[in-house]
């Protein structure tokens, strides 16, 4: 390993460090979309990226955008991303390790003086957890060009609208539809992120390249039963929201597991209303997140989860409103990116692993317009969206040299005209 890599590293751990000390929360790390917090994180990078002598601006979605020009001005466009938003009580590498090690390779390369035959654009994207509108990708589907503007009405748990919070944030939302880079003009995109899974660190290996990335299907579900006093109302004339949602979880988790690896169902939020410990539970409102990297597999079991919970709610009399809020498609990433990310690994000295992403990345939208693929990044025990999210030195000097090679050998397949 070149010392070049385990300084490189390092200061992208300092970086790490300083962007993870911003949270909106006193005890845990939290960034979600638009907060004072997120707004000094990016205003953080920001200033790195001015630092480094990058021309550097936030466009209509609140992404962070820096581009290193070719000398060809008609040169198409190659990506590096990431996001700057967490979840809630998040770790500090999801996300902002693929924005930092993107800065590191731009500083590299303009250290170097290298001639690039394509553009370069540097974008740490505003929000692609969806923690604060419940929808994902709404950085990346701005630059790939499939927001919906639709989007813009929604509103946030305290009924701030999306468009109310770009107005909050200062961000032009009127020039969204010019923020997208158009179709012809993408060479590719890349993504670095921590693997998320436990595969590298079982397997003791720090990189590996991704072949596809699971689709998902997020649900708002609210049942309706009827509040009621705890003391009297006799457990057989009880319509309890909350023993409804109860036994919803519990089928899915059955329904999940019945299924093995290939499909994952969680329950991640759970709201009562006007709870009390004497009131029978009147409302509740819940989260459904179904993934499943084979398509058929993901709509079979979505149709089939909808079915066993309206059959649950009627049998308990409870109302039942099912609301899909955003539903994604497995992807593939790119075989020729792939190909070149498997030569950068193999002659950077480590084994090639292909592993396919059970979480999702900005890479999904961006693969509708664009060749997109990604290097994992292995982390302790695979842990994710969790504090305990960690990743060693040595790995991210790996994943550092893997990086430079990928670029290096792109570089070469690209005439300069
Ligand atoms: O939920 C995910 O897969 C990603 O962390 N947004
Ligand atoms: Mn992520
Ligand atoms: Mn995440």
């Amino acid at each position: 390993m070149q010392q070049q890599y385990i300084t490189r590293a390092e200061r992208i751990m300092q970086r790490i460090q300083q962007l993870a000390a911003i949270s909106e929360d006193a005890d845990g790390l939290t960034r979600t979309f638009g907060t004072p917090a997120f707004l000094a994180g990016r205003a953080l990078v920001h200033g790195w990226l001015e630092a480094a002598g990058l021309p550097t601006r936030v466009d209509g979605i609140g992404n962070l955008r820096a581009r290193l020009l070719s000398a060809t001005p008609a040169a198409r466009t190659f990506v590096l991303a990431s996001h700057i938003d967490t979840v809630v009580n998040a770790g500090k590498f999801d996300g902002p390790l693929g924005v930092l090690m993107g800065l590191d390779l731009l500083e590299n390369l303009l250290a170097q003086q290298v001639e690039l035959p394509f553009h370069l654009e540097l974008i740490a994207f505003s929000d692609e957890e969806g923690v604060r509108f419940h929808t994902t990708y709404l950085g990346s589907r701005v630059v790939a060009g499939s927001f919906d503007s639709a989007l813009l009405a929604r509103p946030d748990d305290g009924g701030i609208t999306l468009a109310r919070a770009l107005e909050i944030m200062e961000a032009n939302a009127a020039q969204i539809a010019a923020d997208a880079i158009p179709a012809a003009d993408w060479l590719g995109y890349f993504e670095m992120h921590i693997e998320q899974g436990p595969v590298l660190w079982e397997r003791q290996l720090p990189v590996a390249l991704v072949t596809a990335i699971a689709g998902q299907i997020r649900v708002e579900l609210t049942f309706t039963g009827m509040a009621g006093h705890a003391g009297t109302v006799p457990m057989d004339m009880r319509q309890d929201a909350l023993c409804a949602a109860a036994e919803f979880i519990l089928i899915t988790e059955q329904f999940a597991l019945a299924h093995g690896q290939g499909l994952v169902a969680t329950v991640g939020k759970l709201a009562l209303s006007h709870a009390a410990s004497n009131v029978i539970p009147g409302q509740v409102v819940c989260s459904l997140d179904l993934r499943s990297s084979d398509a058929t597999q993901l709509t079979d079991a979505y149709q089939d989860l909808k079915t066993y919970t309206e059959a649950i709610a009627r049998q308990r009399n409870v109302g039942l409103v099912w609301n899909l809020v955003q539903q994604t498609a497995p992807v593939a990433c790119d075989a020729d990116l792939n190909e070149l990310l498997a030569e950068a690994i193999a002659d950077a000295g480590h084994e090639v692993v292909a592993l396919v992403s059970g979480a999702g990345h900005d890479a999904v939208p961006v693969s509708a317009v664009a060749p997109a693929t990604m290097l994992f990044i292995r982390c302790f025990k695979g842990i994710s969206h969790n504090p305990l999210e960690d990743v060693e030195l040595a790995d991210l000097a790996s994943a550092l040299e893997v990086a430079d090679r990928f670029l290096h050998l792109l570089r070469l397949q690209i005439p300069t005209r």
